[in-house]
């Protein structure tokens, strides 16, 4: 089965969505879309998580349960992804019943396994990151990771012994080159194993100190690390959010495990990708990876760790006031212009600065002037000289030689050129597959100009260039789907195609020829007006 999983983040619903999780979700987007028109069965799955002491602390702030906390500002994040055009197959809210089940029964399977350990425990707690420091890493009563005060808190507690995993894990990262990507985060995973002590990780909160969150199926004085909930999204989410799985009975005993064991009748785990930001590698590579071994179930086939957003080279802060609002952006300059932005601008996996001046500055070279052009002109033209309909394509040398460098350029098998957009998405690297399509965007607007189509007199000759680019521009519409669907539908419906381009596989769309003679085109509005820069 020709399988494709990919996830992002749950992301917390203390706050509200900013651009660095549109931007996870966005990518995770571009990646479902993309698989999908190579004929995969593609699930993608978004959600958020909802248990732990900074939802409990900010509903607590808002006078609200943590319950009714989580139940308003998940909405945001809804909300948001149907403005972005986001395709997700499923929403994951870790408060789902099914989901707190699953992460209960996985409990249980360690603790019988003997992979958990109750201990007493004293440390240096950072509630903001909701971890535990060891006194050597705090920093002058700091937490060494945000810089907020520690709180010095004894305890007992519940360990799930991780440090016997460390030489494995270490082993499977080097026999696995793929496993985390980019090279640098595969590399600081690395370091980190090889030059610190691997702890046991503390996996539970006394009830008295923080009860929003899993009880543990084996002593109900406690509650699940939030870390240790969140992470089992991935594969919960597989039992009872797939398509094709088998539904879970939610049965009113929170001790019926069995459940777990149903299998979907479409194995959806491991996940091909888990994208992720930089911030939280340690907690995927790391906790993630060895909770996986200890359950004895397959790690995911990549845990891709992309950069950071700043706002003019400074960190996103509310007290700041710097912090991009999605909404506003896809208000001002549509879901599309923000989309391309945002993986045009910064190759995946480097950190990035986010001005809407440099946004305006690529809408209006690359959408407007580029592609917006492209588009009318070649619509102009065919109105003009044809009635507005797809005039006959009749062989040309001119013809052949654009058709045969679209080919070479999506198609690695028609090549000699060795890397192709395919193999940029493949590797994720968007901004190389944008530039790729760019280049074939402005060899075509150099074909028009090469052609000079407005001087020529042999109608068998004319035809053929207008042919030509409404043909390129139907491909190269297919190719922009999975980062601006609904501009490349529009193009779509501009050269006269009447149906949406996710109906299709890239099989039966993606090979030259497609446009029929003789359908009438429907110029319409302008793909993209060119913004003046004083609007900001
Ligand atoms: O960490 N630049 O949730 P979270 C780029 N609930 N990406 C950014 C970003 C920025 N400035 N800010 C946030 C959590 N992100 C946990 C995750 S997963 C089992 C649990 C993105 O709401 C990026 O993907 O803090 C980052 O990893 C994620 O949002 C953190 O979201």
């Amino acid at each position: 089965m020709n399988k494709f999983y990919v996830t992002t983040p749950i992301y917390y619903v203390n706050d509200i969505p900013h651009v660095g999780h549109a931007y996870t979700t966005i990518a995770a987007d571009i990646l479902a879309r993309y698989n999908r028109l190579k004929g995969r069965e593609v699930f993608f799955l978004t959600g958020t998580d909802e248990h732990g002491q900074k939802v409990e602390k900010a509903a607590k702030e808002k006078g609200r349960t943590p319950q009714e906390h989580a139940d308003l500002m998940v909405e945001n994040f809804k909300t948001l992804w149907k403005k972005l055009n986001i395709s997700n197959d499923a929403f994951i809210r870790t408060t789902d019943s099914e989901h707190k089940k699953i992460v209960q029964a996985m409990l249980q399977r360690l603790w019988d396994k003997g992979e958990i350990e109750k201990r007493a425990y004293s440390g240096w707690y950072c509630m903001p990151d909701e971890r535990f420091w060891t006194e050597s890493e705090v920093v002058n009563g700091n937490c060494p990771d945000c810089g907020r005060p520690v709180e010095h808190i004894e305890e007992e507690n519940y360990f799930f012994l991780m440090s016997k995993y460390k030489d494995g894990l270490m082993k499977y990262i080097k026999d696995n080159p793929f496993y985390i990507m980019p090279e640098t985060r595969k590399n600081e995973v690395l370091g980190f194993l090889k030059n610190n002590v691997l702890g046991d990780l503390c996996i539970s909160r006394p009830k008295s100190r923080l009860s929003w969150g899993i009880p543990l199926p084996f002593d109900d004085n406690f509650v699940t690390y939030v870390w240790f909930d969140a992470l089992l999204n991935y594969y919960s989410a597989t039992k009872y959010l797939a398509k094709d799985s088998n539904k879970l009975r939610v049965t009113s005993n929170e001790k019926d495990l069995s459940l777990v064991t149903c299998h979907s009748s479409l194995n959806w785990w491991p996940a091909t990708h888990h994208l992720i930001g930089k911030d939280i590698l340690t907690t995927h590579c790391v906790y993630w990876s060895t909770m996986l071994m200890a359950l004895e179930l397959p790690l995911p086939k990549n845990i891709f760790a992309h950069g950071w957003w700043t706002v003019e080279g400074k960190k996103m802060s509310k007290s700041l006031g710097n912090v991009i609002d999605p909404n506003e952006m896809v208000e001002k300059y549509g879901a599309d212009a923000f989309r391309y932005f945002l993986f045009r601008e910064v190759p995946f996996g480097l950190d990035g600065d986010f001005s809407e001046e440099a946004l305006i500055k690529r809408t209006n070279t690359d959408l407007a002037n580029d592609l917006g052009n492209l588009l009318s002109r070649t619509l102009t033209m065919i109105e003009k000289y044809r009635g507005g309909k797809i005039p006959d394509a009749v062989d040309s040398k001119d013809r052949e030689h654009l058709e045969r460098r679209i080919k070479a350029w999506f198609d690695p098998s028609t090549t000699c050129i060795s890397i192709s957009y395919d193999d940029f998405m493949r590797q994720l690297q968007f901004h190389h597959a944008l530039a790729q399509l760019w280049k074939i965007i402005n060899e075509t607007n150099e074909y028009i100009a090469a052609a000079v189509p407005w001087k020529e007199t042999d109608e068998g000759i004319l035809s053929n260039t207008l042919y030509t680019l409404a043909e390129s521009l139907r491909l190269i519409a297919v190719y922009l789907y999975p980062f601006m669907p609904d501009t490349a539908n529009k193009i779509w419906r501009q050269v006269g195609v009447d149906r949406p381009i996710d109906e299709f596989s890239l099989k039966e769309m993606g090979n030259w020829g497609g446009l029929k003679s003789g359908t009438k085109i429907q110029k319409t509005e302008q793909l993209f007006p060119r913004i003046e820069l004083k609007k900001m």
